[in-house]
């Protein structure tokens, strides 16, 4: 489709375990207004966050082979566990720039945060990583940063509970230990959370909250500049198709109330 263009008017890979990538989606097309988007959502597959750093960086080789036959020019892990799991991987075995969200949200964090505290909330493989920890350390010896994970948090999003009693109250005892330890700044480690963001608001008052799908989207024009790979034509309407690994018409249907618009859904099956 995009195929026969000049190298920075290819798109843009992103992809996810299912539809928590379109938060980092709907960032890159704000921020980057020209770019097409090629987004695959491993439905089939979801979630990545129980599954172990072998499986997950298999499903990932899986999916930026597909991305790369599309011709991407760029490949954005929109999620945070295979952020922590792959990024090394897709770096070392692909040849085109691969951005992860990792990175761009712990940087966001410490130019944040003034007492040096911060948290971060994600899946639970995610949080087994330690990949938070291992990014900070390599920024800042001066930050200090305490983790949890919330393994209800993706069903809640998933089943389009993002307020209410039951979320709050789910919310309140995940993060009790952070409210503990005095953060001043909460990266929201996993694709769905930017969705809770007015609940975790409510309970943590006055914490900085970091999206990482907004730091992402920074990083990646950053790495396009550099590499000459930025479309032009800044009035042109970008383009998203989505490819998912499972029913097509559930994804459309979820996939509206994080990017805001329609899109098409294509199905494809990986080998
Ligand atoms: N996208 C995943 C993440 O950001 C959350 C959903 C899952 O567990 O697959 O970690």
């Amino acid at each position: 489709m995009w195929g026969m263009n000049a190298p920075n008017q290819r798109p843009i890979g992103i992809f996810d375990s299912g539809v928590g990538g379109l938060t980092v989606a709907a960032s890159v097309r704000k921020a980057l207004p020209s770019e097409n988007i090629i987004y695959f959502g491993d439905t089939a597959r979801v979630p990545y966050g129980n599954k172990s750093r072998s499986t997950v960086t298999r499903f990932s080789g899986q999916i930026s082979d597909f991305l790369v036959e599309k011709n991407v020019k760029a490949i954005v892990i929109a999620c945070n566990t295979a952020s922590s799991f792959s990024q090394s991987y897709l770096r070392r075995n692909y040849d085109l720039p691969v951005i992860g969200v990792i990175k761009p949200g712990v940087e966001k964090a410490v130019s944040l945060s003034k007492n040096g505290r911060i948290g971060v909330i994600g899946t639970e493989a995610m949080v087994s990583s330690r990949a938070y920890e291992k990014e900070l350390f390599k920024i800042s010896s001066k930050h200090k940063l305490f983790q949890e994970s919330c393994p209800l948090f993706v069903p809640l999003v998933e089943n389009r509970m993002t307020s209410g009693e039951i979320t709050s109250k789910i919310a309140e005892k995940y993060l009790r230990p952070l409210k503990r330890r005095g953060i001043d700044t909460l990266i929201l480690g996993c694709t769905h959370y930017p969705m809770l963001r007015p609940v975790l608001s409510e309970i943590l008052e006055g914490v900085k909250m970091v999206d990482s799908s907004e730091a992402v989207a920074e990083a990646l024009r950053k790495v396009l500049e550099e590499r000459h790979l930025l479309a032009c034509g800044k009035r042109r309407k970008n383009r998203t198709v989505c490819y998912v690994s499972d029913d097509p018409l559930k994804f459309g249907k979820i996939s509206g109330m994080f990017l805001k618009c329609p899109v098409s859904v294509r199905k494809v099956v990986l080998a």
